[in-house]
């Protein structure tokens, strides 16, 4: 039996990946995880596999080298699926300090943890283990032309704060591969939506706005694009490059759906309007009026979008979920779970919503 240790596996991605390879998987392996709870992490993502037998929950910061070292000590680890980071690109122009010590000072505590406990005396690994390093498309900057992709070659060019940091931290993995032989996979996703994202994200913050009838805060002129992947497609990804992509190879996840932004909020609108029972009383504000556009985020990328050509060649990914089925999935999670958006948006959510928005 395998043992998975998942790191940030209380936050969006984790938890769904943790569901997504029970689901896949069931008894057949052993998933450790190991999440410091920032107000990111939330252990009601995963309230209903919280008492199984091969699941074991560690609350630890990965700055903490300790604790990390101990949790490999404990344990036989054979594979590490690294997602725990600061995520949000606002919070990072607010203040990169915490992105530069948990991204590139955490990536590296987790590295020396796994080398530590796998790397032999004479420097080689035992067969089956594997690293495996969770970063994002906006390592590689800004698309500026119609008809570029980015591609696992593109120069990095990272500009926010939250890039630079995971940049940093795939140079990092990188360099372990290239120093030490260390076995890991390096995977590059667009944006992902889905259940459980916590609503300073686009997606989930125009839902959980447009149901209260608050205005939909669109960031300059609302053309820039993203690359939307629906989070269970990149578990698959996640899952398939671990078990059948070459080591020490870099994988683009993505699945060629370019929105640009003020796309994505006409569409949760409408969704929401068809979505709504016929009498449901919100239905009556929600409209485009709801949308303003407000100051721009600075340094703000253009244009993202994934070239997965080489992650479907080599291991037969593709993205299953299209956009239209995976809004109606994701806007109907949050409809079933009132509740969860209610608890993570009061208390220190409320004032991150105010300063953020109230100057914009
Ligand atoms: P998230 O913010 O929802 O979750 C991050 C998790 O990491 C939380 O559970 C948090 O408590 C935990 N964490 C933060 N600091 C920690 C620390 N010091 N020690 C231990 N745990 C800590 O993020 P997400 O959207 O699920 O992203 C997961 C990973 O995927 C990140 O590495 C991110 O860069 C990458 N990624 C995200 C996207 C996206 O669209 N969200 C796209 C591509 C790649
Ligand atoms: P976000 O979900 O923060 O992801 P990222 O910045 O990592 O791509 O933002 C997605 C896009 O939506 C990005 O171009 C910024 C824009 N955006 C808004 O226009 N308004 C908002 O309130 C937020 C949170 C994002």
């Amino acid at each position: 039996m395998k043992t998975y240790l998942v790191t940030g596996g209380a936050g969006f991605i984790g938890s769904n990946y943790i569901h997504y390879m029970f689901r896949k998987y069931g008894g057949d392996i052993r998933i450790l995880n190991v999440d410091k709870l920032t107000y990111a992490g939330n252990l009601e993502n995963l309230a209903d596999i919280e008492n199984r037998e091969n699941y074991r929950f560690y609350r630890a910061d990965i700055c903490d080298a300790d604790a990390m070292r101990a949790i490999f000590a404990e344990n036989d680890i054979d594979r590490v699926v690294h997602f725990a980071a600061e995520s949000h690109v606002d919070r990072s122009i607010l203040d990169p300090g915490v992105f530069v010590k948990t991204n590139v000072l955490g990536t590296l505590n987790v590295l020396n943890a796994a080398r530590g406990a796998w790397e032999g005396a004479d420097g080689s690994y035992p067969d089956g283990k594997k690293f495996l390093h969770v970063s994002t498309d906006e390592v590689y900057g800004s698309l500026e032309k119609e008809g570029e992709y980015f591609y696992e070659t593109t120069p990095y060019d990272p500009h926010s704060p939250y890039s630079a940091s995971k940049a940093s931290s795939d140079f990092l993995v990188k360099s372990y591969m290239d120093t030490y032989h260390f076995p890991a996979n390096i995977t590059n996703c667009s944006n992902n939506y889905g259940p459980y994202q916590f609503p300073e994200k686009l997606i989930p913050l125009m839902i959980n706005n447009a149901l209260q009838g608050k205005k939909l805060p669109v960031y300059g002129d609302g053309k820039n694009v993203r690359d939307w992947l629906y989070v269970e497609d990149h578990c698959k990804g996640i899952d398939l490059v671990q078990e059948k992509g070459r080591l020490f190879e870099t994988y683009n996840i993505g699945g060629h759906n370019e929105k640009q932004n003020i796309e994505i909020v006409k569409i949760i609108i409408r969704t929401l309007r068809e979505m709504l029972p016929e009498g449901d009383p919100r239905k009556d504000h929600l409209t485009e009026d709801l949308i303003t556009y407000v100051t721009d985020r600075k340094g703000h990328d253009r244009r993202y979008a994934i070239a997965p050509d080489k992650i479907s060649a080599e291991v037969g990914w593709y993205p299953e979920t299209c956009f239209e089925e995976g809004i109606r999935k994701t806007i109907a999670w949050y409809f079933a779970n009132p509740e969860w958006m209610a608890r993570v948006t009061s208390g220190a959510y409320q004032k991150y919503y105010e300063e953020m928005y109230s100057g914009r």
